[in-house]
């Protein structure tokens, strides 16, 4: 979906396919670059790998059907009777490098040091379910390649809104210092419509100094569903390159 060599975002994907261990439960990202973990993890199925996928949308779910990886839902998955979610494998559209200080969301926003391993993601508008699923996850490796990393966080930041608060939520974003944007679908007219049936606004908010503090205002916003920016979130960045594989601690 996005830009980015096909063979870098392969090494990434592959390289996380294969921390996966024999009965694992595996939150299964979206994008093109999970798509290559989940393939990977398909064709190590075939061979006799036992793992239960938990997808993050309608379309990690067909990848992940095509590959015959049995799923199980999120709720099935997550809570007192569930087997839990040993890792999940998931893209990303920025992947802040700066320093590893820590952002705690108490400073003021252009203050505090931004948080290395930050994500902002959302360009497929799967970001609600990908969030519960990474976040359920013991571990969360992220699969990337060298054009997603940036010392600051800059790119817009996806917000999915309930339908009927899109214009509260565009006005609490205006006021909290972003430009937001109903996203349009390409081949239809009219909005983009989530997984949930929800709406996203791409929220523009110039370099993002406190992405903690950004998540948590966000967050605080009626209306707001799930916002893009994972913070904290990520264990592992397998960033695939000209010639190989380099995976960064988060
Ligand atoms: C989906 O909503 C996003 O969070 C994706 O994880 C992100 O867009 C990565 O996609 P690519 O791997 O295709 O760049």
């Amino acid at each position: 979906t996005s830009g980015g060599s096909d063979a870098m975002k392969r090494r990434a994907g592959e390289s996380a396919a294969a921390a996966v261990s024999d009965g694992d439960v595996v939150g299964l990202g979206t994008g093109s670059t999970a798509a290559h973990a989940i393939r990977r993890l398909g064709d190590r199925v075939d061979a006799g790998l036992d793992v239960r996928g938990v997808p993050t949308s309608f379309a990690s779910r067909e990848l992940a059907v095509e590959e015959a990886i049995p799923c199980l839902d999120l709720p099935d998955a997550v809570g007192p009777d569930g087997p839990g979610i040993d890792l999940a494998i998931d893209g990303a559209d920025q992947v802040a490098t700066g320093g590893g200080e820590e952002d705690t969301g108490s400073g003021a926003r252009g203050d505090a040091p931004v948080s290395g391993g930050a994500l902002i993601k959302g360009g497929g508008a799967a970001h609600a379910r990908e969030k519960l699923v990474d976040a359920a996850a013991d571990r969360f490796l992220v699969v990337a390649d060298p054009s997603k990393e940036s010392p600051r966080l800059d790119r817009s930041v996806p917000v999915e809104v309930l339908p009927a608060g899109r214009t509260a939520v565009a006005a609490a974003v205006r006021e909290a210092g972003g430009e937001p944007t109903l996203r349009r679908a390409e081949r239809k007219d009219g909005p983009v419509v989530t997984d949930n049936g929800n709406l996203v606004l791409d929220c523009a908010f110039g370099e993002i100094d406190a992405p903690a503090s950004l998540a948590a205002t966000l967050s605080s916003i009626p209306g707001v569903v799930e916002h893009g920016l994972f913070v904290g979130l990520a264990d592992e960045i397998h960033v695939g390159t000209e010639s190989g594989v380099r995976v960064d601690e988060a």
